[in-house]
Formats: structure tokens, sequence, C-alpha cells
């Protein structure tokens, strides 16, 4: 791989799988660049939020994402060049992320985005289509997903710990409902690729999971003789 596009490993999978923790593993074990695309959703949503774009004017919300101002230096998440890290992070902004990201137009503006991430010497890219429609190309593609009650209860401790007051039924439901929207949309629904390989971290612990994608991309290297 010295001429063609720099390495990508595509992990793509439902929210609270913990692909993201498990995405950042396997980047910093690589020194890889990562892609969290599912911050730039969350960005458009919290901009159409600030600016009063209605998230069903699906033209409007097109718009957000087209003049996006984002900017990613050193794990911190800016918009318009204010921190948001955490506010990107509360379930107001994930429910209307995840309504914004029905939006086509708003898809095809964030493509030139993610795909800019691309980088040497690698990318780890995590999401919900980066093997299906931003990388399809990946080297490897891992498909992250556990139950919805365990997604539910780590989410839950990430909350709480948080400090924040929630109900374990309440993000039981959510979190039904969030799958059922990113599965059932016209646009890049979720849904595993036809090469990537699944994992299920029902149970397993986060090195487990960065392990077991470490073993993934190391026997691609020995196919190919290096
Ligand atoms: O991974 P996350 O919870 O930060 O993603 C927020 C929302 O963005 C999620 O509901 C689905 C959407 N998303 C997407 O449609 N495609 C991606 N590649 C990443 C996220």
């Amino acid at each position: 791989m010295t001429d063609a596009a720099p390495t990508v490993i595509a992990i793509d999978g439902p929210a609270a799988s913990g692909k993201g923790t498990i995405a950042q593993g396997v980047a910093r074990a690589l020194g890889f660049h990562y892609l969290d695309s599912g911050s730039l959703y969350r960005l458009v949503a919290l901009k159409a939020l600030q600016a009063g774009t209605a998230l069903d004017d699906e033209s409007g919300l097109a718009r957000v994402a087209e003049t996006l101002n984002s900017g990613f230096v050193d794990g911190r998440t800016f918009l318009d060049g204010v921190d948001v890290g955490s506010a990107i992070h509360t379930e107001a902004v994930a429910t209307a992320a995840s309504r914004v990201a029905v939006v086509a137009g708003v898809r095809r503006a964030l493509l030139g985005r993610q795909r800019a991430f691309r980088r040497r010497p690698g990318l780890v890219a995590d999401g919900r289509d980066m093997g299906t429609v931003v990388f399809p190309d990946a080297a490897l593609k891992v498909y992250i997903t556990a139950s919805p009650e365990e997604r539910a209860g780590r989410r839950y401790k990430q909350l709480i710990e948080k400090g924040n007051s929630v109900t374990l039924e309440s993000l039981l439901r959510d979190i039904r409902e969030r799958d059922a929207r990113d599965s059932s949309r016209a646009a890049a629904p979720l849904k595993p690729a036809a090469d990537a390989i699944i994992l299920d971290t029902t149970g397993l612990s986060i090195e487990a999971g960065v392990a077991f994608v470490l073993a993934r991309y190391r026997e691609l290297g020995s196919e190919h003789g290096h």
C-alpha cells in the first residue's frame, strides 16, 4: 500500500455498541487517524437547533451541513470556533442527529468532509455507513453490535457517572427507536457491509474488542505477504 490511497479500517454499528471506544483503541495502537463520523451528524443537529432550522426542513438542513463550520483539534470538537464536546453528547442532540441523518442532502454534504480524514499512515473510521458508503474500499470492515439491553445499560452507566438523571427504561426505549430509524431510512441505512466481519460485544470487554480488530487487521497483512 505505497501508491494506493491510505489504509482505512471501517468500524460500523449501532449506538452504544462499544464501537467508538474500540475504534479509538485500534487507532491508538496503530498510530492511525480517527474519524468519529457521528460527531458530524451531531454538529449539524446542534447547529440546526441553535439556528432554529426545523428538523423536517430538508433543504434547510442540507444547507446547514454544506456550510458547517466544524473543527477537530486534539480530540476536541468545535462548532463555529466554540468547544462543543459536551453539548453534542446530550440525549437531545443524539435524537436530533438521528433525525438529520435521514436527510439525503445532509449525508451528501458530509461525504467529502469524512473522506478528507483519509490520510497516511491510515484511518480508523467509526460510524454507521463507513464500510457501505463512505469507504467502500476499506481494507477491513468490522460491524460491532451488542444486545439493546447491554447497550442501554452501558449508556445508563455513562450518563449516571456524568451526573445526569435518566432511567434505564427510557434509554432502552430511545435506543430501540434510534435503531429502528437508523436501520429503516432509505439513505445509507445501518447494516453490515456484505464483506464486514461481525463482532458481538455483549459480555465482551473493550480490550478484547480492540484485540479482535487488531488481530483481523494483522491477518490481512500476512495474507499480503508482509
Ligand atoms: O454514533 P453517534 O451516536 O454519535 O451518531 C449520531 C447519529 O448520527 C446516529 O443516530 C446516526 C447518525 N450517523 C449516521 O447516520 N451515519 C454515520 N456514519 C454516523 C452517525
